[in-house]
């Protein structure tokens, strides 16, 4: 068997907004077809991490490789064909309102790659399906509930088939049953595309349920926390601080 290829890796990772550090000293690999969460108290930049970790936000000092590409170096054509592997869904969806929910869909597909409409219609319908949300299809986003949002976001994160894709707190505001189903409804999708998974979530349960690394954000900084095995054996307190609950953020951050 081959060595597990690294897909993404930060290398001495400093990003701040202004004169504000947000995150500093990080330095982390990722391989593909690994399943990582990302826990920590809010507002600590987990949201951030996952920006930066995507090409979204440039760091103000270290690299971040992306199948070996810096970030930073890649345009064109090269840009646009590292985009079409990558899928994420936002914190708050980030759905286009004035799109029906297939046209958000659609979107990816038509901005990234060279489908055609027909392959294009069929696809938007069996990722609706995917998600079982097939009734959505000529729907408003603010026509459909929450957790049929978060589907939708999920479905137009996964349109591209993405070998990476990010989640940004795929359960937040949900029901524990909803939250359960939406975690198992990503895991099937690592698990038919083996893709690479980096998922932010604050719900330990979750980050078991759905992981084989966790890392967490903490006082600016990335560290590894364990496994789902592991993670309770971890020597920092900061870990067990947020296990038990213990461990948050500033009211104000909350999100
Ligand atoms: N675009 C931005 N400009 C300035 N500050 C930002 C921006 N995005 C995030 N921040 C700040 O970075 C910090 C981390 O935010 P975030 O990554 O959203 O936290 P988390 O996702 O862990 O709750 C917060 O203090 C937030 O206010
Ligand atoms: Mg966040």
């Amino acid at each position: 068997m081959t060595a597990a290829s690294v897909v993404l890796e930060m290398c001495d990772v400093e990003v701040s907004f202004g004169t504000e550090v947000i995150l500093k000293n990080v330095n982390l690999k990722i391989n593909q077809g690994e399943r990582v969460s990302v826990i920590g108290p809010s507002g600590q930049g987990k949201s951030v991490l996952l920006k930066t970790m995507s090409g979204l936000i440039t760091p103000a000092r270290g690299k971040v490789f992306i199948e070996g590409r810096d970030w930073k170096s890649l345009r064109g054509e090269d840009l646009k064909h590292i985009l079409s592997k990558v899928g994420m869904l936002f914190q708050k969806n980030a759905l286009f309102d004035s799109l029906t929910c297939g046209e958000n869909i659609a979107f990816p597909l038509r901005e990234v790659t060279t489908t055609g409409e027909e392959e294009i219609q069929k696809k938007v319908k069996s990722f609706l399906d995917a998600v079982a949300i097939p009734h959505a299809l000529n729907l408003f986003p603010d026509e459909i509930s929450g957790g049929m949002q978060k589907r939708l976001g999920i479905a137009r994160a996964l349109a591209l088939e993405p070998e990476i894709i990010f989640y940004d707190d795929p359960t937040a505001g949900l029901d524990p049953i909803t939250s359960k189903k939406i975690i198992e409804l990503i895991c099937d999708w690592q698990n038919k595309l083996h893709s690479t998974l980096i998922a932010i979530t604050n719900d330990m349960n979750r980050a078991y349920q759905m992981s084989q690394r966790i890392l967490m954000v903490v006082d600016k900084e990335v560290i590894e926390a364990g496994t789902p095995k592991t993670i309770l054996n971890n020597s920092d307190p900061r870990v067990h601080q947020f296990i038990r609950g213990e461990l948050s953020g500033p009211l104000t951050a909350l999100s």
